[in-house]
């Protein structure tokens, strides 16, 4: 299948570049920005150099390896890449005077397979320090901004691309085409990235792959574990395994949900850990002990149940995502490590699985299109994310079976009010935040002395960042009046109005 590779030189915006590309219809990859080019295979169509927080003037640059501009194939540098083009081929890069960040109008003065069908002038977003003083040979100017004479730069007959500005943000407006552009007009991209297909492809390696054996899998009713669940049914029938641990840190009704949707499955089993979670927490109060114990208790239940199967399983499941493989393991640049790449964890030496990883090379987008595909139903394609140590993160302090309660009632009323409200999928997350102090109020003709739990609801395309929501009032009233109302033992609802950064989206 044809592919782009797109060389990290560290930007934030890397995967958003390998996004964009696949919302093209190309498979694209990341790799390490100095990936020797006897590894570009012919499959490569065109290679994409990322920005990055490097200046060609470092003392040890991140620069490629030069043999990549000797390949023919179509290359494309963004912000940092179209440094390295201009610095590497002949050109001249002044290093940073004062930081350009922002809007600009860029205005296209020669005409470029690059822009077709776009207009001559129209807003991009540009973010960085050094800049393009002169530029290579065979090379000319195809866009400026008024801070950037050399905004774009092309060599057409080697079809080698440089770009000041960020065609894979939002903010640069044509972005996407200029992507499409390089992708079908320059690299002759025929659009072969198809999930229809990508998901047959999945089912049928992992036949082949797991050939009769067993496969288990922690399934969780998140979204990634839950597609992962139902692509091995889908590809191994009866010899799938999904384990399900209830923790009892969990939603109400996460145990029915469970059996309503993979009930049908023969080999399901449902644990229930709930003392075990409970008395491993008692009198716990700090937030990173908690996820400690959480954890290792959950390895221990697991490592538990699937020694019960040893003899039938040979597979362990994980819904691992690519953004995770990015992010892992540790690339060495030529002087140090900017980021991390491939060959995530590995299997906990105890268990006597392989590890099985179908979702490895897809993003969470793509994820929750492969679970349409296979036609899981909505309500747990949209599902927001659900942190691992569950409600224990959300209650502040000690975790015990009031508390949880507590919690968990608000949670249900919350959730509800804000499906009812239509706004659960433009939020990120939405849940309740059980604080350990109690305050005054007045029910009835009686004064009452109850906890406060905080609202929390947040926008966010990754979860890296986060906005909080601004919801409606009358959506906050009704969740603050039936929370006070409905649950004895809460008497006030606080609404977080804090973005991350400067806070987290958990309280802990
Ligand atoms: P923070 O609080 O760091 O959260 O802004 C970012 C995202 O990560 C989730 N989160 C966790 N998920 N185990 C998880 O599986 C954890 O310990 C954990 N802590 C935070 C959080 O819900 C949010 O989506």
């Amino acid at each position: 299948m044809e592919k782009v590779i797109i060389l990290d030189f560290g930007s934030q915006y890397t995967q958003l570049i390998a996004r964009r590309v696949r919302e093209n219809n190309v498979y694209s990859e990341i790799v390490p920005f100095n990936i020797p080019p006897h590894q570009i295979g012919d499959d490569v169509i065109a290679i994409i150099l990322s920005g990055g927080p490097g200046s060609v003037y470092d003392e040890r640059p991140y620069l490629p390896d030069k043999r990549i501009f000797e390949l023919g194939k179509p290359i494309l540098g963004i912000c940092y890449g179209l440094q390295i083009i201009a610095h590497m081929l002949g050109g001249k890069v002044a290093p940073a005077g004062e930081k350009e960040y922002g809007y600009a109008e860029l205005e296209i003065i020669k005409d470029s397979p690059l822009f077709k069908n776009i207009p001559r002038k129209f807003r991009v977003w540009m973010s960085h320090g050094d800049r393009v003083l002169s530029i290579p040979e065979n090379f000319s100017v195809i866009a400026r901004t008024a801070n950037s004479p050399y905004a774009a730069i092309s060599d057409e007959k080697r079809k080698i691309y440089g770009l000041q500005f960020h065609p894979e943000v939002v903010h640069t407006e044509y972005g996407t085409e200029i992507i499409r552009n390089f992708l079908y007009e320059i690299a002759g991209a025929k659009g072969e990235w198809k999930l229809e297909n990508y998901v047959e492809t999945m089912i049928a390696e992992i036949r082949e792959r797991v050939d009769g054996n067993g496969v288990i899998l922690a399934l969780s009713g998140g979204v990634d574990s839950s597609v992962v669940a139902y692509l091995l049914a889908k590809a191994v029938g009866e010899n799938f395994y999904p384990i399900f641990i209830d923790t009892g840190l969990l939603k109400i009704g996460e145990t029915e949900r469970i059996k309503k949707f993979f009930g049908h499955l023969k080999n399901l089993r449902i644990i229930d850990a709930r003392e075990i979670f409970l008395n491993a927490l008692k009198g716990v109060k700090d937030p990173e002990e908690k996820r400690k114990i959480i954890g290792e208790k959950f390895i221990e239940v697991f490592r538990d149940e699937s020694l019960k199967l040893k003899d039938k399983i040979k597979f362990l499941a994980q819904g691992t995502l690519y953004p995770d493989v990015i992010e892992s393991t540790p690339v060495v640049g030529p002087s140090e490590t900017i980021k991390s790449h491939h060959n995530v964890g590995g299997l906990p030496d105890w268990l006597p699985f392989e590890l099985l990883e179908p979702l490895k090379m897809l993003f969470k987008d793509e994820v929750r299109k492969i679970g349409k595909i296979l036609g899981m139903p909505d309500e747990l394609i949209t599902r927001h994310p659900f942190p691992g140590p569950g409600f224990a993160i959300r209650i502040i302090g000690e975790v015990t079976e009031e508390s949880l309660s507590l919690v968990k009632m608000a949670d249900l009323i919350i959730e509800e009010e804000i499906k009812n409200a239509g706004l659960y999928e433009e939020l990120w997350q939405v849940f309740p935040v059980l604080l350990p102090i109690k305050t005054v109020g007045v029910m009835g003709d009686k004064r009452t002395y109850e906890y406060v739990v905080a609202l929390r609801a947040v926008t966010s395309v990754d979860g890296m960042t986060a906005d909080w929501a601004k919801l409606p009032y009358d959506v906050l009233e009704r969740i603050s009046s039936r929370i006070v109302n409905e649950i004895t033992g809460i008497n006030r609802v606080v609404f977080d109005v804090t973005s991350k950064p400067p806070a987290t989206i958990e309280w802990e």
